[in-house]
């Protein structure tokens, strides 16, 4: 708990209506995509680097823990203040600061909503390309911190590709900058990166530099449905070895497409058991040629049925379709535990087949969906309160399956605290250890996002 003096202090660094310990308020603060929550004492909403310089220094005097948020949409716990402390809502930092067309730079505030990002440069015919499925919702600063990725990484990368800089308050309280505004700069370490991904534990971004790119001329989008899983792993494979690259490849199985009729109350796929999203992008005449020759494709590996979006509202239709999973599936069982494994993407079709098999042995549902052109599949292993521990020991194997294959127990959610206790099956004890001994060089009383990552004894 915060002391009446520190409480006071506080208001008297972030404005006294941007301070607040009212319950109601602490309960929008307290939870995110992962439906753990934990209350905070208080939620600050700073405006400025320099009010959130001084409640680090504050922190670091009384000894509270801060906990640095975007919109609470992240998937791996990182933003819940578990040990209670301060929420850091980055919320009324969100200006976009500039857009130099010449450069093709944006600057930002971490509280831009990156699809706002994305509309106001696609504007001016310019492209930032990472999408997290959240995007309409989650921040830039959220993006950074957890390094998001997004439909469109096979082709584009996802966001450490795009930070060329950033202003950051350190845990103790000081002002950096990392980086620079040109694409090239080696000028020291390079913190930027160190930044990009480290779940709010090493510092508070408060500017963002963002490299764009020219807006492409021409998207088109479509979509294949499958008798099985089998054959839409294996069209997925052959698209990605015929030597184009489309900006997005996801995958969708049976009992997410089942989830999302019903929750979007419409028949799209016929009872197939599987589909496919495939999306180029390029001059006209290239996505033309390529869009047909991916249809041809999947009508080869089987595809029952392959439709192209042909209007803007008919792509807009399909990835509605796409982002409207994670919501549809709370309509097949009230929890789910979501991972997002990641394997070389020539082991699609072995990753589906294991998590197939451990479904079985453990008598549980595994709904599988996401970016097979990255290799980056989230599997959500559906359950009732009573089956977390079938749910965790499941989870256990196919972390492990991932691995076997040279693959990543996270693509693009972070480990924050839904992770860490597995953290230690894909890290060894000193790469642990070094990255301990980051956070405890930059952040020596463990102020900044405690809890997070690190198991304790890890
Ligand atoms: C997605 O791709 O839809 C997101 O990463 C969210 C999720 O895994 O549910
Ligand atoms: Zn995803």
């Amino acid at each position: 708990m915060l002391k009446p003096s520190v409480l006071h202090k506080l208001k008297t660094i972030v404005g006294h209506e941007h301070l607040s310990t009212v319950p109601e308020e602490l309960v929008a603060y307290s939870y995110d995509a992962t439906q753990r929550e934990a209350l905070p004492w208080a939620v600050a909403r700073p405006a400025s680097a320099n009010e959130i310089s001084q409640l680090l220094v504050l922190a670091n005097q009384e000894r509270f823990p801060v906990v640095p948020r975007g919109a609470g949409t992240g998937m791996s716990g990182g933003s819940v203040p578990t040990e209670g402390g301060v929420v850091l809502s980055l919320e009324r930092m969100r200006r976009i600061l500039e857009i130099d067309e010449e450069n093709m730079v944006a600057v930002v505030e971490p509280g831009v909503v990156t699809g706002d990002l994305q509309r106001e440069v696609e504007s001016r015919g310019l492209f930032y390309p990472p999408d997290p499925a959240s995007h309409q919702f989650c921040t830039m600063g959220g993006n950074i911190a957890e390094c998001a990725g997004g439909l469109r990484a096979v082709k584009y990368g996802v966001t450490k590709d795009y930070v060329l800089g950033l202003e950051v308050v350190l845990p103790t309280g000081d002002v950096i900058t990392t980086g620079a505004r040109t694409a090239k700069s080696v000028a020291g370490y390079d913190l930027t990166k160190l930044m990009v991904g480290s779940e709010g534990m090493l510092g508070v971004v408060t500017k963002i530099i963002v490299k764009l790119l020219p807006l492409p001329e021409s998207v088109r989008t479509q979509a294949a449905f499958f008798l099985s899983v089998d054959d839409a792993a294996r069209a997925a494979s052959k698209i990605l070895t015929s030597r184009i690259l489309p900006r997005a490849l996801e995958f969708i199985d049976h009992a997410a497409l089942r989830a999302v009729e019903h929750y979007l109350k419409e028949d799209l796929s016929d009872g197939a058991m599987a589909m496919l999203i495939v999306e180029v992008d390029g001059p006209e005449e290239t996505t033309a040629r390529e869009n047909s020759k991916i249809a041809d494709i999947m009508a080869a590996c089987g595809a029952t049925r392959v439709s192209k979006a042909d209007s803007a509202s008919e792509r807009e239709q399909l990835w509605k379709v796409r982002r409207s999973i994670s919501p549809a599936l709370y309509t097949i069982k009230p929890k789910k535990v979501n991972e997002d494994i990641v394997v070389p993407r020539s082991k699609i079709p072995d990753i589906l087949r294991e998590v197939g098999d451990i479904a079985k042995r453990y008598g549980i549902l595994i709904v599988n969906f996401g970016h097979a052109g990255d290799g980056n599949i989230h599997t959500n292993i559906m359950i009732d309160e009573s089956e977390l521990q079938k749910a965790e020991e499941a989870a256990k194997e196919i972390f492990a399956a991932a691995l076997r294959m040279g693959g990543s127990i996270s693509g693009e959610h972070g480990i924050g605290i839904a992770k860490a206790p597995y953290l230690p099956m894909e890290l060894k004890p000193d790469a642990l250890a070094a990255m301990r001994r980051i956070k405890r060089a930059l952040d020596p009383n463990n102020i900044l996002n405690p809890g997070k990552m690190f198991s304790p004894g890890d």
